[in-house]
């Protein structure tokens, strides 16, 4: 039996329900145009683009733990203009490029999502609201009125697809995805990372130069399936779910509590972007083994 991975994803035609996350090896252009190439890709996100250039925060920015990464870096990026140079000369996409953005206010979320969609090689944009440590973004992420206005302001100018990146680091996590979708977006991002810390007992200070990061990786995950699962038995977009995926059963996972594809991280991070090839192979056996003939029958089915 020969199984279907496609999946469309808000106007998107994916050809796996496989994502490159946001800021996993997505900040130049011309290396997210060459792993958009990779067959069992779905889809890549770039790391977050803001109006201006952001150096980022020195060293040290990422904490290896034996169950995920905290990682601060502080948002390093070119900024809007920079970028867009950057995929001018990137080549051609092998699937869609989702481009991650932030403004620090509605006005400025609005003027980044019209520079970036304007360009011909940007499918989709997801807003990040949720950067667990840089002041001025989080606040914005866990107030379902702030992220309602935000999403209107955007879908004002911009007819190609939004998504929310969500914060896990709220009650408010589902209030927020329905204060979005009402809004206007046409999916979410469940989640980006938790917000956390790393002490060193020697040096007795925390070890992030930024002092706080956000924990990814395997601890994060039953976190993000539960915002998934919640998610959708409430809200009625699409859903992309992120958050310690690191095998063909976390896909699975993530499939049946509602996402409609699945973002990853910390894994490629990790062991690179062979992964992608195993996933989809494990995925298919996995349909094959269960009689399920396309992938998009498992989305919510743990919900019957
Ligand atoms: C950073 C941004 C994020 O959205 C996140 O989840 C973790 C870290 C950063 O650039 O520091």
């Amino acid at each position: 039996m020969t199984v279907d991975l496609r999946v469309d994803l808000s106007g998107m035609h994916l050809k796996t329900p496989l994502i490159l996350a946001s800021g996993i090896l997505g900040l130049s252009g011309r290396m997210l145009a060459e792993i958009s190439k990779i067959e069992s890709i779905g889809a890549v996100t770039t790391k977050s683009i803001g109006l201006k250039p952001r150096d980022g925060y020195p060293n040290p920015t990422i904490v290896v733990l034996p169950y995920g990464f905290i990682n601060s870096m502080g948002l390093p990026n070119p900024g809007v203009e920079s970028f867009l140079a950057e995929l001018d000369e990137a080549g051609g996409f092998g699937s869609p490029l989702i481009a991650s953005f932030y403004g620090y206010n509605i006005d400025e979320i609005t003027e980044v999502a019209k520079i970036i969609a304007r360009h011909q090689a940007v499918s989709a944009l997801e807003l990040n609201v949720s950067c667990p440590h840089v002041s001025g973004i989080s606040e914005i992420g866990v107030k379902p009125e702030l992220v309602a206005e935000a999403v209107a302001k955007v879908k004002k100018y911009v007819d190609k697809p939004l998504f929310v990146k969500l914060s896990p680091n709220t009650h408010l996590v589902v209030e927020v995805a329905r204060a979005a979708a009402e809004a206007g977006a046409d999916g979410v991002t469940a989640v980006n990372t938790v917000k956390a810390i790393a002490i060193d007992a020697e040096l007795c200070k925390p070890i992030l130069s930024g002092v706080y990061g956000g924990l990814s990786g395997p601890a994060l995950k039953p976190i993000a399936l539960r915002c998934v699962y919640e998610i959708y038995k409430e809200v009625d977009i699409p859903i992309i779910g992120c958050g310690g995926v690191s095998s063909y059963l976390d896909v699975v996972e993530f499939m049946l509590a509602g996402a409609s594809a699945v973002a990853l991280g910390s894994i490629i991070a990790l062991k690179g972007v062979e992964v992608f090839g195993e996933l989809a192979r494990g995925l298919s056996r996995y349909l094959e083994r269960k009689g399920i003939r396309s992938v998009r029958e498992i989305v919510g089915l743990s919900h019957r």
